[in-house]
């Protein structure tokens, strides 16, 4: 068997300010996590001769591979946070008093919603799929740095979780989930690195 590891970037800036999307870099936090994932990925993958590195195009993924040594790093745009179009960059506090339309809808449907410009759950389970199947066809493991919307429809994926709950899933921040691709299945650890 081999491991998938999925994780979410290390805490951002905008993390900590609790506005959406954005391409911020890392609290101090973040920073933190993102050695201390590094040291976990050295020792998780010392016995590989090889593994590689995804990671998003997006600056809080980039920068969390960036104390990773010794394994090949490659940037896929479908990796990148689910896009909330005309709200990006707005907290959930903005969105709900300047447009409380888009508020109800998205929480009455969030799987189909889609942002005024931007996305909705399903194109981001769409534009996943190029990734998904290279996943599959990869002989070594693979760490996959992205977000919570993304990592949300990728662990559905694996572990064959039905559409409708996909939105809902918890993906904490600074927590690794290893997803271990065997003959007779899939199997899954949680750790949780920081709080
Ligand atoms: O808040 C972090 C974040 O990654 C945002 O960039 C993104 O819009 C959001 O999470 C996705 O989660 P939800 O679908 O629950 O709003």
């Amino acid at each position: 068997p081999r491991p998938i590891l999925l994780t979410r970037h290390g805490e951002s800036k905008d993390n900590v300010r609790g506005r959406i999307g954005g391409d911020t870099i890392l609290s101090e936090a973040g920073e933190l996590y993102a050695k201390n994932f590094a040291n976990f990925v050295e020792k998780r993958l010392k016995a590989e001769k090889t593994a590689s590195i995804w990671t998003s195009t997006l600056q809080r993924t980039i920068l969390t591979a960036s104390p990773i040594v010794g394994f090949p790093k490659i940037q896929w745009r479908a990796l990148d946070e689910i896009y909330a179009g005309v709200c990006d960059g707005m907290t959930y506090e903005e969105i709900k008093k300047n447009m409380p339309e888009e508020y109800e809808s998205r929480k009455k449907d969030k799987l189909r919603y889609r942002y005024p410009r931007g996305e909705s759950y399903l194109d981001v389970i769409q534009r996943l799929e190029p990734v998904i199947i290279e996943l599959e066809r990869q002989r070594a493991p693979v760490v996959v740095i992205s977000h919570q919307a993304v990592l949300r429809a990728l662990y559905a994926y694996f572990a064959d979780k039905p559409l409708k709950e996909i939105p809902h899933i918890e993906v904490p921040l600074h927590t690794i989930i290893e997803i271990q691709m065997g003959v007779t299945g899939v199997q899954e650890k949680r750790y949780k690195l920081m709080d």
